[in-house]
């Protein structure tokens, strides 16, 4: 019998000081908030989603992402992971993380973050240079980037920075300047993503304009392969598509979603997928703030939307999930879950991608190699379309 799936814990929240020109999440700008009215929410989504889905299960990690959770009061987080712990219990040595912007004011918070029980800090520090910065239309300046960052290392066990790059006129050369002076720094961890417009965004609006943003995509490429080139040689080498850590430093939350584990999320917008006799079942709450408190005090929970995926759905998310990581996925753990890998997934094109050199497939593992990475939708959509 296969074992359990892992449980994580995702809570989002859902405010930011002010909105990002690039940024899709559910991140609103709200000048009253009743934090009292969103603890009393936490705790009953929470309790309802621990007893329809907990079966059990310790929490394996628990992530406060957002919006901009560093502008939760702390005793706020303190008593959603005090909930969290007698309603589930955390497994020992449970990640703990909490999103934070880098401004003075939110640094001031991180040692109350750190007694409330988070143990990871994820800063969004985005860029190391002014005009960057104001490119992207934060609210933070260098030095405070800096300052936060000496802080949350001094404070956390482990820190991760989020940075984005092949922005318009940045050259390959910027980028291995900024790259330089972040692992200057000395974290374990980084996420580093190149710029995509999304839909909805400031940024969306000016591209449709005509307006020029990222990087030409051969400029975005040499970053690309720069970036493996230089974290790989600081120690810090790629373990999933965009995120990059030394050995043993993973992201433990991320992980239960790129191994497609199970977790449960709480708060507006929050996901949940979860492994059921027949397959996957996939939650989401209401989106909007308002909507969302006004239904858990109505009903306990804020669910929007209840999907059980069919198998193909099931298989999709694990190939999606699971080739993002550097390692790839288990051959074994495909085969529990979903029986032959060769009615799954459309064997002419599977063989051509490890002709060309966009997969690797061993005894245990199939994998994608760097230059498969740059075009990993594609592969991922050829390999999925099963009619052969
Ligand atoms: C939930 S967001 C941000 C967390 C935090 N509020 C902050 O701004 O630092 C997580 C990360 O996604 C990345 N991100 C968001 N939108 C992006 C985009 N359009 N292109 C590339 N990266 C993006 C940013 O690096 C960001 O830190
Ligand atoms: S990038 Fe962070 S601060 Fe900016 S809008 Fe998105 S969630 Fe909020």
């Amino acid at each position: 019998m296969m074992a359990e799936p892992k449980l994580a814990l995702y809570v989002h929240w859902p405010f930011c000081r002010a909105k990002c020109p690039y940024c899709d999440f559910n991140s609103h700008v709200a000048s009253d908030i009743d934090h009292q009215r969103f603890a009393a929410a936490f705790r009953r989504e929470l309790a309802f989603l621990a007893a329809q889905h907990g079966r059990g299960r310790k929490l394996t990690s628990l992530f406060f992402g957002g919006g901009t959770p560093s502008l939760m009061p702390p005793w706020l987080v303190a008593a959603i992971i005090d909930e969290a712990d007698r309603l589930l219990g955390f497994e020992n040595g449970a990640e703990i993380s909490a999103e934070a912007n880098p401004t003075s004011s939110e640094a001031s918070v991180f040692r109350d973050f750190h007694s409330a029980g988070v143990n990871r800090l994820s800063l969004g520090v985005q860029a190391l240079r002014a005009p960057e910065l104001a490119f992207l239309g934060r609210e933070h300046s260098v030095d405070e980037a800096l300052t936060a960052i000496s802080m949350a290392r001094e404070t956390f066990a482990h820190v991760s920075m989020d940075l984005i790059y092949a922005l318009k006129d940045q050259s390959p050369e910027d980028w291995q300047r900024d790259l330089s002076t972040a692992l200057s720094l000395g974290l374990d961890h980084m996420s580093l993503y190149q710029l995509t417009i999304e839909q909805g965004t400031g940024f969306y609006t000016r591209a449709r304009r005509g307006e020029v943003l990222t990087a030409q995509d051969d400029i975005a490429a040499d970053m690309y392969l720069a970036t493996e080139e230089i974290m790989t040689a600081a120690g810090l080498p790629a373990y999933e598509v965009s995120n990059y850590a030394r050995p043993g430093a993973e992201c433990r939350h991320n992980l239960v979603y790129w191994h497609a584990h199970d977790w449960i999320g709480t708060g507006p917008g929050a996901h949940s997928r979860l492994t059921t006799d027949d397959g996957r079942l996939g939650l989401a709450m209401r989106r909007s703030p308002t909507a969302w408190l006004d239904a858990v005090a109505e009903q306990g929970h804020g669910l929007d939307m209840i999907h059980e995926d069919d198998r193909r759905e099931a298989v999709a998310e694990f190939l999606m999930m699971g080739l993002r990581l550097v390692t790839g996925i288990s051959l074994q753990d495909f085969s529990h879950r979903f029986g032959s890998l060769a009615q799954s997934v459309n064997q002419t094109t599977l063989h051509q991608l490890l002709d060309q050199g966009l997969l690797t497939m061993t005894a245990d593992h199939l994998a994608v190699t760097l230059d498969g990475r740059m075009v990993l939708n594609s592969i991922l959509a050829a390999l999925l379309d099963t009619q052969d």
